[in-house]
Parts: structure tokens; sequence; C-alpha cells
């Protein structure tokens, strides 16, 4: 269906024309340079506390702490039932505590170059989301079993974009088997063995394990045409008060289960480091500490990745993937998406659906419960 389809490649689609219908995620429409990705900026940061309360500050920021041992026997599985405090997830935040901070700092927000811009707009940014929504995008491609709803909202000339939960995640999410849910609690137990509050103290593993404390960093950057600010939760800092400046200085901690066969050092490539890169790559966070882990939950060796480096470990595995494609598929949708959310109302959103081997496409909704915007950052965005 020639000139339904929205095709990456080609020609810019004139104003006048109506948008096209879909986008395609065909891997091979996205195998070209590299896009222009600026270096990101911190812009600023803010904290969630214990009780899931925004602050305007780095309170939550925690200190990277080298373990004394290249095999240090952390029990991940230790605290799970006594020392434990989950989120709730069932509580959708939506782009709540980014739009909390954007109020807050609407000073740092209007750049220089705003007025000059050839499309200005009231924020000076094109995209506001969270990093994790990025992240998915830019995996796309390589992703066969999990699909995606994308809420998007055009206010002062301003895309917010917003995850919805789709069918699938719920029933996932309420299913989850005992053995699923103490495991989400081992990588969260690997930050309390190797993070420390400041820079002076050692991580407490005796301490309480909560999940509603998260520090984020706010960062600004561009991928080619598109303005990006985004926030993203940061796990912890180099401690070293000579290390350079965020996000350079920022570390993310992950578990993974320790590689014993080729088999399995490749699905490490071809997946799991898939997810690290893109994750990471965002924000310009340049570091992971990796701990793997026996399947009890037993940490037995620590290694540090470069995210400069993860493209060249990856290059000698078959059926692999490829940065490119990922940066470009996420250019291509933020263009799709622009072409489509045209009308600027906050009480219209544009739901972006996508399904693995699918194209993307979308449905319109006004007033719906699809709104996400609040009133109280609209009210005080639009007086
Ligand atoms: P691991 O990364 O070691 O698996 P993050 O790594 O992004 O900082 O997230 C911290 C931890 O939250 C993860 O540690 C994992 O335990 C849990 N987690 C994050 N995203 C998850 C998801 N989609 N499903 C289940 N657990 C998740
Ligand atoms: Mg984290
Ligand atoms: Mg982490």
């Amino acid at each position: 269906r020639p000139g339904q389809n929205h095709h990456p490649a080609g020609p810019s689609t004139p104003p006048s024309s109506p948008p096209t219908q879909s986008l395609s995620i065909q891997r091979q429409l996205y195998e070209r340079d590299f896009p222009l990705y600026k270096q990101p900026v911190e812009v600023g940061h803010f904290s969630l506390d214990s009780e899931r309360r925004f602050f305007n500050d780095a309170r939550q920021l925690r200190y990277y702490v080298e373990p004394e041992k290249s095999c240090p026997n952390f029990d991940l599985r230790d605290g799970y039932r006594s020392r434990f405090v989950k989120r709730d997830d069932r509580v959708k935040e939506k782009l709540d505590h980014i739009l909390r901070w954007i109020l807050a700092n609407r000073s740092k927000l209007q750049s220089k170059d705003t007025a000059a811009s050839s499309s200005p707009c009231a924020l000076g940014v094109d995209i506001v989301t969270w990093r994790g929504h990025l992240t998915k995008l830019l995996t796309t491609p390589y992703e066969t079993r999990e699909g995606w709803l994308l809420a998007v909202t055009r206010m002062g000339g301003t895309l917010y974009i917003s995850e919805v939960e789709t069918e699938a995640a719920r029933r996932d999410r309420e299913n989850r088997t005992e053995r699923h849910e103490e495991m989400m609690y081992w990588g969260y137990k690997f930050e309390q063995y190797t993070c420390a509050d400041d820079a002076q103290s050692l991580p407490d593993p005796g301490g309480v394990v909560n999940t509603n404390e998260a520090f984020c960093t706010v960062v600004q950057t561009r991928l080619a045409e598109h303005r990006l600010l985004f926030s993203g939760e940061v796990d912890c800092r180099d401690k070293d008060p000579k290390a350079p400046s965020p996000p350079a200085n920022y570390i993310e901690m992950k578990t993974s289960l320790e590689i014993s066969t080729p088999k399995q050092r490749s699905n490490f490539h071809r997946f799991k480091l898939l997810k690290w890169w893109a994750q990471s790559f965002l924000p310009g966070v340049p570091r992971i500490v990796a701990g793997f882990r026996d399947h009890d939950g037993v940490v037995v060796s620590v290694e540090t990745y470069h995210i400069s480096k993860i493209s060249q470990l990856i290059k000698n595995e078959t059926n692999c993937w490829k940065p490119t494609v990922c940066m470009n598929f996420c250019c291509e949708f933020l263009s799709f998406v622009k072409s489509v959310v045209t009308e600027d109302n906050p009480r219209v959103v544009h739901l972006f659906s996508w399904d693995p081997h699918r194209d993307v496409t979308y449905s319109i909704h006004r007033d719906s419960q699809y709104s996400f915007l609040p009133d109280w950052y609209v009210r005080e965005m639009t007086s």
C-alpha cells in the first residue's frame, strides 16, 4: 500500500498532506549511518523518598563502593522477607514526577536558542518523556515478545510521551510467580551491597531495601532534529570527588545469571547487552557494573562494562543487534509522531500501539481515560 506507510528514508511529508497511518519496524529500513545524537547534558535531577514523595534535589543519590573481593559472595536473597518495602506497581505515576521537576525548574529550560528556533515552543524542547520509554523504542526492532502502548499529547508545541500498560503486561504483573517476585528483589539487593549514602561511608547490607526510593537525572539532548528532555533513574555515582561531572560520573548496576556455556554468552550478548546498552547510552551513563549470580542468588563475580565498548564486544556475534538500527528507528518513530500529532490540546491523546511482527499504528482519544497531563500542570503552563 504505497503512500499508506511512513517510509523512513523517503522524502518528508508536505505539511498539507494527511499523515501516514503506520510505521514499519523492519530492521533493514534502519540500516544506515548513525544519526546525530548530541552528548546528553544533565539539566537537573530529583529524588523520590521512601514514601515516593518528590524532592527537587539529590538526597537519594548513592555512591559506588567497589567490592573488596572479585568473588564477593553477596547473598541477594537476604532480607527479602524481613527487610523489603516494595513500591506499589499498580500505581501509575505517568509523567507526574518529570512534570513536577519542569514546573520547579522552568527558568533553566528556556534555552537561548528557543527564540531563534524555527519551531518555537513554550519549553524549548520537542519531546518530554521517561528514559525507559525511549529504551523500549530503541529495542523495538529486535523485540519479539512484548509490545507497547505509548500515549502522546501535544501542548505548547511540545510532545509528551507517556506509557500505558498493555493488557498482556497487566496479566503478567498480576500473575508473577513467587520465584519471579523474589528475583525482582535481587537487583535492588545488589545495589544495597555496593552503594553507600555518602562518599565517606560504606554500604549497609543490614538495612531495608525500599524500592520507592529513587534518584533521577534529567537530561537534555538532540536526536537528529528532535530536541529531547527526559529523565531516568540513576543507581549511583563514582565516589571520587575528582570524577567528571554528571552524567559521566554515573554508574548503572545490573545483575545477570553467570555465564557458563557459549550459548549463554551468545544470548547475553544478543539480548541482555542490547537492553543494558540502550538504557545507559540514552542518558550518557558511561559504565555498567554487573554482578553475575548463580541460581540461588549468590553473586559470584563482578565486572565493569563500558558503554562505548559494547558495540565492539558484540561485533563477532551472528544475528546480533546494531546500535544504528535502534537509533534510526527511534528517530523515525519521533518523526512519525510529530507528523501525526498536530492538534495542540492537553485533552487529546494519540495512542501509539505496537505488537511484535506488526507495524506501529495509532488511535485518537478525546477526553478519555488516556488523558495524562494533570490539571495542575496544564493550568501552570497555560497561565
Ligand atoms: P537488575 O537490573 O539487576 O535485573 P535497573 O537495573 O534498571 O536499575 O533496575 C533495578 C532492578 O529492578 C533490576 O535489577 C530488577 O531486579 C528490577 N527490575 C527492573 N526492571 C524490571 C522489570 N521490567 N521486570 C522485573 N524486574 C525489573
Ligand atoms: Mg535503577
Ligand atoms: Mg540498575
